[in-house]
């Protein structure tokens, strides 16, 4: 496998599925599976995972809501996500563990990163929860973030897209997808791969993000087979 320790980041809306709303089993069911593949071959897997399903921050905003009020219930909607994700990992017979950067210990562990370690070491997968704990942050800044701290190699960030293109391939069909770019062309072309906070720690970091098709069943492995997928931002 290309990669030991990878954090992926799984985006909420994806979780809906065909559904207007939630979380669609089957697919919930197909990214546990996606992720046993590669598991059962070893390698260490850190999960942060979006709440766009059930609610954002942003657009609670635009209701009038305030902001921050908007965020925090944005972070327990990942719990959500998280907590539906672990019964499907262990559906399955994956050992996981479930840490919240928000402290709701009767339902999981509080973030704590020399426990998320040890699970690691151990085997099992772990899920960071409630974002990053703050308001006006990402879950892609909370996957950058955990990233950094658990000594990831990589992000994987799954989404509907097969990876970065020149231009947004929806507009312009002859839009074409780069296979590798680097941190600063993402920036010179203005390329919108993750909010800028995120894609900074990620650059002065140095830590490579790839963006891939996770609603493709098997992409992931290929991802860490080094097969050409998706696209790789590095230095
Ligand atoms: P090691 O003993 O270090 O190998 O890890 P472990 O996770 O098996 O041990 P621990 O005794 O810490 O946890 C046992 C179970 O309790 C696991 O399912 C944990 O996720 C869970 N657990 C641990 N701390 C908390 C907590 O603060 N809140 C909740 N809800 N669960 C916890």
């Amino acid at each position: 496998m290309k990669y030991k320790r990878i954090l992926l980041k799984l985006s909420g809306e994806s979780l809906m599925g065909d559904k207007l709303f939630g979380i669609d089993n089957n697919r919930l069911s197909e990214y546990a599976d996606q992720i046993k593949l590669v598991h059962d071959k070893g390698v260490q897997i850190a999960i942060v995972i979006g709440g766009g399903n059930i609610f954002r921050g942003v657009q609670a905003e635009q209701g009038g809501m305030d902001r921050t009020h908007g965020d925090y219930m944005g972070m327990l909607a990942t719990m959500i996500n998280a907590m539906a994700l672990q019964a499907s990992l262990e559906s399955k017979g994956i050992q996981s563990r479930l840490q919240s950067a928000i402290e709701m210990k009767e339902i999981a562990e509080p973030y704590i990163r020399r426990k998320a370690l040890r699970h690691l070491e151990k085997g099992r997968v772990i899920i960071f929860g409630a974002g990053t704990g703050n308001p006006y942050f990402t879950t892609d800044s909370a996957a950058s973030l955990r990233a950094i701290e658990i000594n990831a190699e990589v992000i994987l960030k799954g989404t509907r897209v097969d990876g970065i293109y020149t231009e947004d391939p929806e507009k312009n069909p002859n839009a074409t997808k780069f296979d590798v770019i680097s941190f600063d062309d993402v920036y010179k072309k203005g390329l919108n791969v993750m909010d800028m906070t995120a894609f900074t720690l990620c650059k002065e970091n140095r830590l490579p993000i790839v963006v891939f098709d996770m609603d493709t069943p098997g992409n992931l492995n290929k991802v860490l087979l080094g097969e050409k997928v998706g696209t790789t931002v590095c230095d």
